[in-house]
């Protein structure tokens, strides 16, 4: 389960917002990131995928970027073991950089490789031309395509014509289901089953936040909850959102909740304002010797929120034997209790100082809290949407900008 702790936070009655109103008006966007969930054909197809390929590849090589590689990333890293390789090794190239592909096409030996082409438009620049690339390289060692690509796009596209085209194996990204807001599709969840991931757990907890998103139960409901402190905080000039996980696994899921607030908020309101929440991705405890400064005494401008753990697992003690009074508070403590200690004391030292901070504790870093978190920020955002009389749901500015660069190199 997911609890919130909150710490000089405004009062969260938000007036003239009605819960059951702003349910429904986010019933009517049609968007289909909380019922996409319930796609049992999916995972039985991915599942059939992963049994028809097993042990066949040691490299999977995501190709993709932004809604359709950060959400892999955080589930990899999440849910993987930091410092041993899985069997087959995941690998997302989300970056375009010419020296990062030449090494990617020097490390991956074709045979034993599965490219999976994610792009959900199916015309973004970088997708097809890391696509072309690679593609150019199995063409050259000889293999077929069909036996070393995979392709998650679009019904429409580029990228969809030419799947049929060279009758590549593919899976659907639904129209109604933003980039950002993708993890829990195929886009995520296939290469997640293929290093072994308990996709199961992840749609599982992800259903259970999504009674409570659909609550009309303010108490249950905690999307609706953070969504109206992070509202509330940017009314009172605090629109910068910290998200500071304390665990190091948990550091690259503040880049996918970057995306998904940046790109979500960020907009033209209905009136013609420009709006929009900035996020910092940080990390508990590494940031308290870096940012926490800024966060502490720097502009009263930043809501911050800690994501932590209650049960850490296996407990590991810290092993001081030496009697000093510089570490004799550290005797007969485990690295939980220092890391929890060390939270609490950031948090309060925040408090202390009138910053506002929430505490959103999750009972133990698995596949199924996960799901849930993915679908707790992701609800929360479709509450923002109203709240800020914007569409969460597009992203102009993106778009604008990946015409531009088809403009200029033409
Ligand atoms: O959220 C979004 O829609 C975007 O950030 C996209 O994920 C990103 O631009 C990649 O687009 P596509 O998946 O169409 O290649």
């Amino acid at each position: 389960m997911i609890h919130l702790d909150l710490k000089n936070i405004p009062d969260l009655s938000l007036e003239g917002k009605n819960l059951p109103k702003l349910l429904g008006d986010i019933h009517t966007r049609d968007q289909g990131f909380y019922s996409v969930i319930d796609d049992e054909k999916l995972l039985k197809k991915i599942e059939a995928f992963v049994d028809q390929i097993k042990g066949k590849y040691k490299n999977i090589v995501v190709l993709g970027i932004g809604g359709s590689a950060l959400g892999t990333i955080a589930i990899k890293d999440c849910l993987s073991n930091f410092f041993v390789q899985s069997f087959p090794q995941l690998h997302v190239l989300e970056n375009i950089d010419p020296q990062f592909l030449h090494e990617a096409i020097e490390a991956f030996d074709i045979e034993q490789t599965l490219f999976i082409v994610i792009s959900k438009s199916g015309g973004t620049a970088e997708t097809l031309s890391q696509f072309a690339l690679f593609r150019n390289e199995v063409e050259k060692s000889g293999h077929n395509l069909q036996d070393h690509f995979v392709v998650i796009t679009g019904n429409k596209g580029l990228l969809r014509e030419q799947t049929i085209a060279l009758n590549l194996p593919t899976f659907n990204v639904p129209e109604n289901v933003g980039g950002r807001f993708s993890v829990l599709t195929a886009v995520g969840l296939l290469p997640a089953a293929l290093i072994g991931i308990d996709i199961r757990a992840l749609i599982q907890g992800a259903q259970t936040m999504r009674e409570a998103f659909v609550s009309e139960d303010i108490d249950r409901n905690l999307p609706f909850q953070l969504a109206s402190v992070q509202f509330l905080c940017s009314k009172k000039g605090q629109s910068q959102n910290v998200l500071m996980p304390y665990a190091t696994k948990l550091r690259t899921f503040s880049a996918w909740f970057a995306q998904l607030l940046a790109e979500s908020t960020g907009k033209v309101d209905r009136k013609g304002h420009h709006v929009g929440l900035t996020p910092i991705p940080a990390l508990g405890v590494t940031d308290q010797h870096s940012q926490f400064q800024l966060f502490a005494q720097g502009p009263n401008d930043k809501l911050i929120l800690f994501l932590t753990i209650k049960n850490h697992g296996k407990p590991l003690p810290i092993p001081i034997t030496q009697d000093h009074n510089k570490v004799n508070f550290l005797k007969n403590k485990t690295f939980a209790d220092l890391l929890d200690a060390e939270q609490r004391a950031t948090a309060d030292t925040l408090a202390e100082v009138g910053r506002p901070n929430l505490t959103i504790e999750i009972d133990q870093l698995d596949a199924e809290h996960l799901g849930q978190l993915f679908l707790l920020f992701e609800g929360a955002t479709a509450f923002l949407g109203e709240f800020m009389n914007i569409n969460a749901f597009n992203q102009p500015g993106v778009e604008r900008s990946k015409e531009l660069t088809r403009e200029y190199l033409s």
